[in-house]
């Protein structure tokens, strides 16, 4: 299940079926999960996309004017990813970033109006400096969508997470239910 290249519980390309299929579809809408928060013409960031589950819902959500950036740290889940957008003509609309596991890495001039962090978080090896850096891309008004799942991480390491991400600085919105697991939404802004 995981990938031994990398450190942690790093969930393996090789599985990723379980990640796009029909039956998540069932349970996790992307228009549901994310619908409410992106709007034509947006930046949307997808961290940790996996083969694009929800990149390419919300490459149809931002339009021809907006653009999707699909980060990963596994070449291999990026293919899929762009395969898909080919398929269904949305590689305009999305720009693949491949990145190391310590770093995001994003081009200076990146500003994303919403940002996508799903059942990634808790394998990054520091979330504290990966959540610094996303600050540093989502704009003042924008919005970030964290969602840890519940059979990986317990209620007491998410209350953990939930300080951190306010000791970085962020404001807690909400903690919208029915988005597939832990979740907090969380900006910038005061
Ligand atoms: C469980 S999958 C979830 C994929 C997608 N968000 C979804 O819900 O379908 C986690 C993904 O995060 C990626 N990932 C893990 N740590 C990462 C890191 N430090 N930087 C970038 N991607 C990372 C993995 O390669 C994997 O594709």
């Amino acid at each position: 299940m995981y990938n031994k290249d990398y450190k942690g519980d790093v969930c393996s390309h090789k599985h990723s079926f379980f990640l796009d299929n029909v039956f998540r579809r069932v349970i996790q809408n992307p228009k549901k999960i994310v619908g409410e928060y992106i709007k034509d013409g947006d930046t949307v960031i997808d961290l940790g996309c996996g083969p694009g589950y929800f990149s390419i819902d919300m490459a149809k959500m931002v339009g021809e004017t907006g653009r999707v950036i699909s980060v990963d740290l596994q070449p291999e889940m990026l293919e899929k990813v762009e395969k898909k957008a080919e398929k269904q003509n949305l590689f305009r609309r999305i720009t693949l970033h491949s990145c190391p596991q310590e770093r995001i890495g994003l081009p200076l001039d990146v500003a994303a109006d919403f940002v996508l962090v799903f059942y990634m978080l808790h394998e990054t090896p520091h979330p504290d400096i990966f959540l610094q850096e996303v600050k540093t891309f989502l704009k003042k008004d924008g919005k970030c969508l964290i969602v840890e799942p519940l059979f990986h991480v317990s209620k007491k390491q998410f209350q953990k997470l939930t300080q951190d991400v306010k000791n970085i600085g962020f404001t807690i919105l909400g903690r919208p239910s029915k988005k597939g697991g832990r979740s907090l939404l969380v900006s910038l802004g005061g």
